[in-house]
């Protein structure tokens, strides 16, 4: 059910992206692609977030396009029929765990604490998302729970920018950072990708030198 990370390509960076303008999916997608990431993380909090996974998934088939903020059962077959090749939830619970398994998705579900990596690792679950990284104690609580969960791994995201990726990305456990900061809004809504390419492979070039 994990295997997530698998899939990452070189650049251990999943920006996660909130659609306002469907027309800004395919362009934003490539943007991002052209700066070196290779997974997208479009987040199901806006009405046009299916049809964004589908449009990008269907122009850019090599994007590893992946649904975010899966917080409802239902939600899991609907974006594997869009075109969603990984899925990432706050939390974990049953229901959602259950959904995922019935999908065969990739899934990265949420856990900051020992008790939640805990009943993730019952669940066979050793991939998992951290957040929020930023306010549930940030590389000092992740080192914490690296220590005694050795076989997990985690992406922490939540509070993560330019400014402290290194500081989770060269914790051995932490294979991948997220965040919304690859993707400002005023950059966004003004259309210029280019800012958006530039960002992402100044973020690419941070997280390969924190990670060798
Ligand atoms: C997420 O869903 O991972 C977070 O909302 C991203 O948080 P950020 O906006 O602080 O990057």
């Amino acid at each position: 059910m994990s295997k997530v990370f698998e899939q990452l390509g070189t650049c251990p960076v999943i920006p996660v992206i909130v659609i306002e303008n469907l027309e800004h999916a395919v362009p934003m997608a490539e943007a991002l692609l052209e700066g070196g990431l290779e997974a997208l993380e479009v987040t199901l909090r806006t009405p046009d977030a299916l049809a964004a996974i589908e449009s990008i998934a269907r122009a850019l088939p090599d994007a590893m396009v992946g649904a975010g903020t899966l917080i409802e059962s239902a939600q899991f077959q609907q974006v594997v029929d869009a075109g969603a090749r990984f899925g990432v939830s706050p939390c974990l619970t049953d229901s959602l765990a259950t959904a995922a398994q019935a999908c065969d998705l990739p899934w990265l579900p949420g856990a900051v604490t020992a008790t939640e990596v805990q009943a993730a690792r019952e669940r066979g679950i050793t991939d998992l998302k951290f957040f929020p990284a930023g306010t549930s104690g940030g590389p000092g609580q992740l080192k914490s729970l690296a220590a005694v969960y050795a076989d997990v791994r985690f992406c922490p995201t939540g509070g993560v920018s330019a400014d402290n990726l290194d500081s989770y990305l060269s914790i051995p456990a932490v294979v991948a950072v997220g965040g919304s900061w690859l993707t400002p809004a005023d950059a966004v809504a003004a259309g210029d990708w280019g800012a958006v390419t530039r960002i992402a492979r100044e973020a690419c070039a941070a997280a390969v030198s924190s990670t060798s």
